[in-house]
C-alpha cells in the first residue's frame, strides 16, 4: 500500500484581480521508505505540491491521501527542511535542533541524549554550545537536518537543500543525508533543479512541466545506482545512460512550452 498518494491534485493561487493555475492534475503515489524526486523548471509548482503535503496551504482540487485517509484528517508527522536553514541565531545549537521536541513538550533526557547523538553522527560533536553564526553554511544545515530528524518524522520534505551550498560541500551532504535517510528508513520528497542529484539520491525521478504545473514523465532510477551511495553513484556507468535521457525529456519539455507560448502569443494578436 502507499504511504502518501496524490491524486488528481490541482491548485490555483487567488490574488484580488487574478489567479495562477499553479498545479494541473498532478497524480502520484509514494511507498513506505521510498525516495521521490519532484526535478522541473522554476515554477512548474514543485514547493507547492510539498506546501500541501505538509498542510500549509489547501489545495483546490483533488485530494492527498496518507495511506486511504485524507490528508487534512490524518496525523502525519512532517519533517521540512529548505534551501534556508531557518536556525534561531539567538538560540545555541542545542537549543536550535530541540526547537520541535519544545513545541511538543518533549523535554526528556532521552531526546537531549538522541540529539547530541545525531549531531555527532552529522559530524558536530562538540558544538552544542556554539551558535549559528559562528558555523559555515555545511554546518548549519546539519544542523537544520538533525532539527528535521530529532521529532522522528514520518515523512521528509526536501525543498532544494543543497542549493545554496558549494559544490564540495553538497556532495559531502547528498551522501550524509542520503544515509540517514536509509537508516532510519525514511519516506522522503526531494525537490531540486539538479538532475544529477535527483538521480544520485532518489529512487524514482518525477518530471514536471511548467504553465500548468504537471508531470511530464517519471523514471525509475535503477536498483544498482539506488544502491549506491550519491557519490558512487554518480560514477556508475548507468548514471549518465539516465542522465541522457532525463536531459533530453527536459530539453522537450522546454521546446513544447516554447512552441505553445508562441502559439499562444499568435493567438492574442
Ligand atoms: N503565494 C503565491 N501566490 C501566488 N502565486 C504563487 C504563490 N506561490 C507560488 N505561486 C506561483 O505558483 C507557481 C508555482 O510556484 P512554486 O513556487 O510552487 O514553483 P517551484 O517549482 O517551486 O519554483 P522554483 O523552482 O523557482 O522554486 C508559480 O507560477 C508561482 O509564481
Ligand atoms: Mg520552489
Amino acid at each position: 500500500m502507499s504511504f502518501l498518494t496524490l491524486d488528481h491534485l490541482s491548485h490555483h493561487y487567488f490574488s484580488k484581480k487574478n489567479y495562477t493555475k499553479a498545479l494541473d492534475d498532478i497524480s502520484f503515489s509514494v511507498k513506505d521508505g521510498e525516495f521521490v524526486a519532484l526535478l522541473g523548471p522554476s515554477g512548474c509548482g514543485k514547493s507547492t505540491i510539498l506546501s500541501i503535503i505538509a498542510g500549509i496551504i489547501e489545495h483546490t482540487a483533488g485530494e492527498v491521501y496518507v495511506g486511504e485517509q485524507p490528508l487534512r484528517k490524518s496525523e502525519l508527522d512532517i519533517g521540512y527542511m529548505l534551501q534556508q536553514d531557518y536556525l534561531f541565531p539567538w538560540k545555541s545549537i542545542i537549543d536550535n535542533v530541540l526547537i520541535g521536541p519544545k513545541i511538543g513538550r518533549d523535554q526528556s533526557s532521552e531526546t537531549k541524549k538522541r540529539a547530541v547523538d545525531l549531531l555527532e553522527q552529522v559530524g558536530l560533536a562538540n558544538i552544542t554550545d556554539s551558535y549559528p553564526d559562528s558555523l559555515s553554511g555545511g554546518m548549519r544545515q546539519r544542523v537544520a537536518l538533525v532539527r528535521t530528524l530529532i521529532t522522528n518524522p514520518k515523512i521528509l520534505l526536501l525543498d532544494e537543500p543543497f542549493s545554496a551550498l558549494d559544490y564540495q560541500t553538497k556532495l559531502k551532504l547528498e551522501d550524509l543525508v542520503w544515509d540517514l535517510l536509509q537508516k532510519y528508513n525514511k519516506t522522503s520528497v526531494l525537490v531540486t533543479h539538479d538532475i544529477g542529484e535527483a538521480i544520485a539520491m532518489s529512487d524514482r525521478i518525477i518530471l514536471m512541466d511548467a504553465n500548468p504545473g504537471s508531470i511530464a514523465k517519471t523514471f525509475e532510477v535503477p536498483l544498482e545506482l539506488r544502491n549506491e551511495k550519491p557519490f558512487s553513484a554518480r560514477r556508475h556507468p548507468k548514471y549518465q545512460i539516465l542522465f541522457d535521457k532525463v536531459w533530453e525529456a527536459l530539453n522537450q519539455n522546454e521546446a513544447g512550452s516554447q512552441q505553445t507560448k508562441v502559439v499562444d502569443s499568435s493567438n492574442d494578436t
